[in-house]
């Protein structure tokens, strides 16, 4: 009889501690910012920033000419992906130039890891 009430108060506990645990973690998972950056690509996409320009208009912390948080939170990877390949397609006569036939696929994903490594410095 002991042992099995024993169980049950255990059973509530582990229950309440995996709750505890996985709320948290969808919260973040689902927040864009929050996503876990890779650091061997955002070190990549870094040097792709600084290579092409991207520094010269953005600035070291992504936020001149626009900001980059709110860049990030609106948009998902698709879209991030879409904008840097063609600006000029969401908001014409832009001053931004296109990337597309300029960075290879795995650039534009580089440099949105280091995109999203500095929004998060940055908040
Ligand atoms: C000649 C300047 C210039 C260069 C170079 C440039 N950008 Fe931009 N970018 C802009 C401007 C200006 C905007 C804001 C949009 C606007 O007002 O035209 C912008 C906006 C953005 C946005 C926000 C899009 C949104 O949805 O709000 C992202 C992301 C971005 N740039 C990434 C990059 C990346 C990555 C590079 C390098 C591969 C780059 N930019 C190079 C000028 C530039």
């Amino acid at each position: 009889m002991t042992t099995i009430s024993m169980c049950k108060r255990i059973d509530a506990r582990i229950m309440m501690a995996m709750i505890m645990m996985t709320v948290p973690t969808m919260w973040f998972g689902c927040s864009p910012v929050r996503q876990t950056i890779d650091p061997q690509r955002a070190l990549a996409g870094q040097k792709v920033y600084e290579q092409y320009n991207c520094l010269q208009c953005h600035g070291y912390d992504g936020n001149d000419k626009m900001n980059l948080k709110k860049a990030l939170r609106k948009t998902g990877q698709d879209e991030l992906k879409a904008w840097i390949l063609d600006p000029g397609q969401f908001k014409p006569g832009t001053e931004m130039p296109a990337y597309g036939g300029v960075l290879a696929d795995s650039e534009v994903n580089d440099v949105i890891q280091y995109l999203r490594q500095l929004a998060g410095k940055s908040r």
